[in-house]
C-alpha cells in the first residue's frame, strides 16, 4: 500500500530560480534562505519518497483568469515547464505517476470533490522552484557542500494539484483542508507500495501590488507555522478573505500549505522549520513535517 511519509511547505518566489541559475546560494542576501534547505534534503535522503504530490497555485501559465478551476489534478506521465516571463531557465519535464493520479481523481470525485482533470498540464514556478530546492541539480548540491539531492538521480515522480488562489472567489481554508484530507485518504488506499511526500508551496505573507504592496506580517506567519504542526483546524477556521487581510493578497497561497497539512493522515512531528524576511517581496518559510501513521509505526517496529 502507499503511505504518506510527511509534508513540506515552502515558498516559491521566482527570484529563487534566478539565484539558483546564477549560483548565488552563498551570497549574503540568499544564504539565510538557502541554508534552511540542508536539513530538509538530509531528511529526504533518509525517507526517500517515490512520489511527490504538489499542492500549488498556477499563476497564469496553464490557467488564466478566463478559465480558472478551483481544484485541478494532473493526470499525465510528464509535466512540462515553459517560459513564464520571469527570465527563469526552463526546467526539464517532470515525470508524473498517471496511475496514482487517476486513483486520486476517482477517489476525490467519489468524495464529492468535482475536480478538473488535466491530461496535459504546464507547471509553473510554484511547482518547479520548490522541487529545485528540495532535489537540486548536482551543481547546486556541490555548491551547498552536500551529497547530491535527487532530481538527477532518484527520478521522483510527481502529481500536481493546482488550487485557485488567484481569481476570486477563492476556496475556503476549510475546503482546502478537507481536500487535503481526501487526498490523504485516497493515497492510503492505493494498492502499490509507494512512499509519498506531500508538498504545499507559496506564501507566507506577501502582497505584490496595490496599496499594501510589500506587506509582510511576521506574527501571523509564525502563528501559522506553529498551528500547521499541532492545530491546523485553527487555520481552517479563517475565511480566505481574512487570510488576505492578515497575510496579503498573495499570502493567501497559505491555502496550499493548509491542503498539504490536511493530507497528513497520522500523528505529525516537526523535523525542521526556517523563516526569513524577505526574499523579494515575500516572507520566506520552510516547514518539514513527518507523518506517523499507526500502520507505519507497526511496520517500523516490525522492521
Ligand atoms: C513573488 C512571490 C510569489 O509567490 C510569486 O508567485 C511571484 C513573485 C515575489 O515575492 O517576488
Ligand atoms: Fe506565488
Amino acid at each position: 500500500m502507499a503511505r504518506i511519509i510527511g509534508g513540506i511547505g515552502t515558498t516559491h518566489v521566482p527570484a529563487i530560480g534566478n539565484a539558483i541559475a546564477k549560483g548565488l546560494q552563498r551570497d549574503p542576501y540568499w544564504k539565510p534562505f538557502f541554508d534552511g534547505f540542508g536539513r530538509a534534503r538530509k531528511w529526504l535522503a533518509q525517507v526517500r519518497p517515490d512520489v511527490v504530490v504538489v499542492f500549488y497555485n498556477d499563476h497564469g501559465l496553464n490557467f488564466f483568469l478566463d478559465k480558472m478551476p478551483t481544484f485541478a489534478v494532473g493526470a499525465a506521465d510528464e509535466y512540462r515547464h515553459a517560459d513564464e516571463g520571469w527570465g527563469l531557465p526552463v526546467s526539464r519535464p517532470y515525470p508524473g505517476d498517471a496511475a496514482l493520479s487517476w486513483h486520486l481523481i476517482e477517489s476525490l470525485v467519489a468524495d464529492e470533490f468535482d475536480v478538473t482533470m488535466c491530461q496535459e498540464m504546464l507547471v509553473d514556478h510554484a511547482f518547479t522552484i520548490p522541487l529545485a530546492l528540495l532535489w537540486p541539480e548536482p551543481n547546486m548540491a556541490a555548491l551547498a557542500g552536500e551529497a547530491s539531492g535527487q532530481r538527477g538521480d532518484s527520478k521522483v515522480r510527481t502529481v500536481p494539484i493546482s488550487i485557485n488562489t488567484v481569481q476570486h472567489p477563492l476556496p475556503s481554508p476549510a475546503r482546502c483542508f478537507k481536500l487535503g484530507q481526501a487526498i490523504g485518504r485516497a493515497i492510503t488506499t492505493f494498492e502499490t507500495d509507494l512512499k509519498v511526500l506531500i508538498l504545499g508551496t507559496g506564501g507566507l505573507s506577501h502582497q505584490l501590488d496595490g496599496a499594501r504592496a510589500g506587506f509582510i506580517n511576521k506574527d501571523f506567519d509564525l502563528m501559522c507555522m506553529d498551528k500547521l504542526v499541532d492545530d491546523p483546524e485553527a487555520l481552517a477556521r479563517y475565511s480566505s478573505l481574512q487570510i488576505v487581510e492578515a497575510a496579503g493578497s498573495q499570502g493567501v497561497e497559505l491555502l496550499n500549505w493548509i491542503a498539504m497539512r490536511g493530507a497528513l493522515t497520522g500523528a505529525v512531528t516537526k523535523v525542521h522549520g526556517n523563516y526569513h524576511i524577505p526574499i523579494s517581496n515575500t516572507a520566506s518559510a520552510l516547514l518539514v513535517l513527518e507523518n506517523h501513521d499507526a500502520a507505519q509505526t507497526t511496520y517500523r517496529k516490525a522492521g
